[in-house]
C-alpha cells in the first residue's frame, strides 16, 4: 500500500516561483498520469529532491503536478514520515562561460543564417565592458553570434580587455578573414580556440551554402594561420571544425575532416543539422524548406560519422578538459524525458541574456547583461522558473521544433 502526500504546501513555503508553464508545449500522452489528488489523466512527474521528516532526503524524487487541480502529489510508503521540504532547484551551476554576440554583420550571405534578416550592427565597446563588470566570475566567453566576429572593428581591443581581466575568449568564425594581420593579432591576443565553418570540400557545395563563400581562399587562411602560429611558438588559437550539412552534403562529414586536417585543423568539435525551429524556418528559401523533410536523415548520418571523426581529430571535450573549461557538472541527468540543462549563459547583441544560443528574442527586460549583475539575472524568479521548466522539459512556446522538443 502506498500513500499520496500532498506536497502543495511545502512546494510554495519552498519555491512558490517555480511552476510548470501552463503555456508549456504539449507533452506526448504516454507522460501523462492520473493525479492521486483529482482524478485528472492530464498529471505529469517533474524532478525534484523532497525531505521526509527531519532529515531524510529522497534526491531522486519525482512529484507529480497536475494542471487542472494545480497541486503536487507524491505517492510513498505509508510508514514514511511527511514531506518537509522539496528543492526543485536542480539545474543550475553557477555559470562561468558567457556567449556574446559581437556582431550580426557577415561578408558571407548563408541561406540558413537568421543572421541575414536581422539588425546589421555591432556591440558597442562600452556595452561589451559593461557586460563584462556585471559578471566578474566569468571565466570564458565565446564571441560568437549571428555574424562574423571578426568583422567588429574592435574586435581584438574587446579580446584584449577580456585577456586582460584573465578572461579566455573563444570565436566561431566562417575562416574568410585570416590575414597575415589577422592571424598575429589572434595569436597575440591568446584567442583560445577558433572554431571554423566548413560545410564541404568541393568549392561548388562550400559556395551553395555558405553564399559569397570561396573555399580555397578559407583552406589558405587555415594554413596561414596554423604555420604562423608554430613557426612563432604560439600555444593558441587551438583550431577547430564545425558546420552544418544538408541532404546534398549529408555524407560528406569524414571527408570533410580528413581534408581540414590536411590544412591544419586540430580539434572536432561538431556538425549539425539544418536548424528545425519554429523561428528559424520561415526564413529558409525554398530549396531551404525542401531540406526540412530531410533533417532527421541528416542528424543520424551526422551522429553515426561524428563517432567516426574522433578517430581522425580529437574532439572539443578534449580540448575543454585540457583548458579546464567545465562542460559538465556532474549534476544527476534528469532521466524523466528531453530537457535542456544548459549551463551557459548566452547573450544577444543587446545584453538580453537568453538561456539558450537559438533563443534570438529577449525574453525578459530584467535579464539584461548591460544593466543588470549576473547574479540579479539568475536569481531573478521568472529565470528560475524558466530553467526550472527547461530542465524538466517542460518547453516555452519558443523552443518550439528544437530537437529536444521532437
Ligand atoms: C551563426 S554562425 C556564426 C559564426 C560564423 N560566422 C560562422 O559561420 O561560423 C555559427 C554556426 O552556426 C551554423 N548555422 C547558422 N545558421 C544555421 C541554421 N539555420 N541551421 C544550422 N546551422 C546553422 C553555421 O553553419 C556555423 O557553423
Ligand atoms: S558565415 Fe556565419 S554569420 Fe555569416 S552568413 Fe554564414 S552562418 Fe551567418
Amino acid at each position: 500500500m502506498t500513500t499520496p502526500h500532498n506536497l502543495t504546501a511545502v512546494w510554495n513555503r519552498c519555491h512558490a516561483h517555480l511552476q510548470p508553464d501552463p503555456a508549456a508545449l504539449p507533452l506526448a500522452p504516454p507522460e501523462h498520469c492520473t493525479c492521486p489528488l483529482c482524478d485528472s489523466p492530464r498529471a505529469f512527474a517533474i524532478t525534484a529532491h523532497v525531505r521526509y521528516g527531519e532529515a531524510h532526503w529522497d534526491h531522486d524524487a519525482h512529484p507529480l503536478y497536475c494542471p487542472d487541480c494545480r497541486q503536487y502529489s507524491l505517492t510513498a510508503a505509508p510508514d514514511m514520515p511527511p514531506v518537509t521540504a522539496v528543492n526543485a532547484r536542480l539545474w543550475s551551476a553557477s555559470p562561468t562561460f558567457l556567449n556574446i554576440e559581437p556582431t550580426t554583420r557577415c561578408n558571407f550571405s548563408c541561406w540558413y543564417c537568421v543572421g541575414r534578416h536581422m539588425r546589421q550592427q555591432d556591440i558597442r565597446p562600452e556595452d561589451f565592458d559593461a557586460m563584462l563588470d556585471h559578471f566578474p566570475t566569468v571565466e570564458t566567453i565565446a564571441l560568437v553570434g549571428e555574424g562574423e566576429p571578426l568583422l567588429h572593428k574592435d574586435f581584438f581591443p574587446m579580446a584584449h580587455r577580456a585577456k586582460d581581466r584573465g578572461i579566455r575568449v573563444v570565436i566561431i568564425s566562417n575562416g574568410s578573414a585570416f590575414s597575415q594581420s589577422v592571424i598575429r593579432k589572434l595569436c597575440e591576443a591568446q584567442i583560445a580556440y577558433i572554431g571554423i565553418s566548413i560545410d564541404s570540400i568541393d568549392p561548388a557545395t562550400f559556395a551553395r551554402s555558405r553564399i559569397d563563400g570561396d573555399l580555397n581562399k578559407v583552406w589558405k587562411g587555415i594554413e596561414r594561420l596554423r604555420a604562423y602560429r608554430d613557426r612563432h611558438g604560439f600555444r593558441y588559437p587551438k583550431i577547430g571544425l564545425k558546420g552544418t550539412l544538408f541532404s546534398y552534403s549529408q555524407d560528406d562529414l569524414l571527408s570533410i575532416v580528413a581534408e581540414a586536417k590536411r590544412h591544419g585543423v586540430e580539434i572536432f568539435e561538431s556538425f549539425q543539422a539544418l536548424n528545425p525551429m519554429r523561428t528559424y524556418v520561415p526564413i529558409y528559401p525554398e530549396e531551404g524548406q525542401r531540406e526540412i523533410a530531410h533533417i532527421d536523415a541528416v542528424a543520424q548520418a551526422i551522429a553515426h560519422d561524428s563517432a567516426q571523426a574522433v578517430a581522425l581529430l580529437p574532439p572539443i571535450s578534449d580540448f575543454c578538459a585540457e583548458e579546464g573549461i567545465p562542460l559538465n557538472d556532474n549534476l544527476p541527468a534528469n532521466g524523466l524525458r528531453q530537457h535542456c540543462n544548459e549551463k551557459w549563459l548566452y547573450s544577444l547583441l543587446s545584453g538580453d541574456v537568453t538561456p539558450c544560443c537559438q533563443i534570438k528574442t529577449p525574453i525578459d527586460p530584467g535579464w539584461n547583461l548591460f544593466h543588470h549583475s549576473v547574479e540579479e539575472i539568475l536569481t531573478h524568479p521568472r529565470y528560475e522558473n524558466t530553467r526550472f521548466n527547461l530542465w524538466n522539459g517542460l518547453f516555452p512556446q519558443y523552443c518550439a521544433g528544437c530537437w529536444k522538443t521532437r
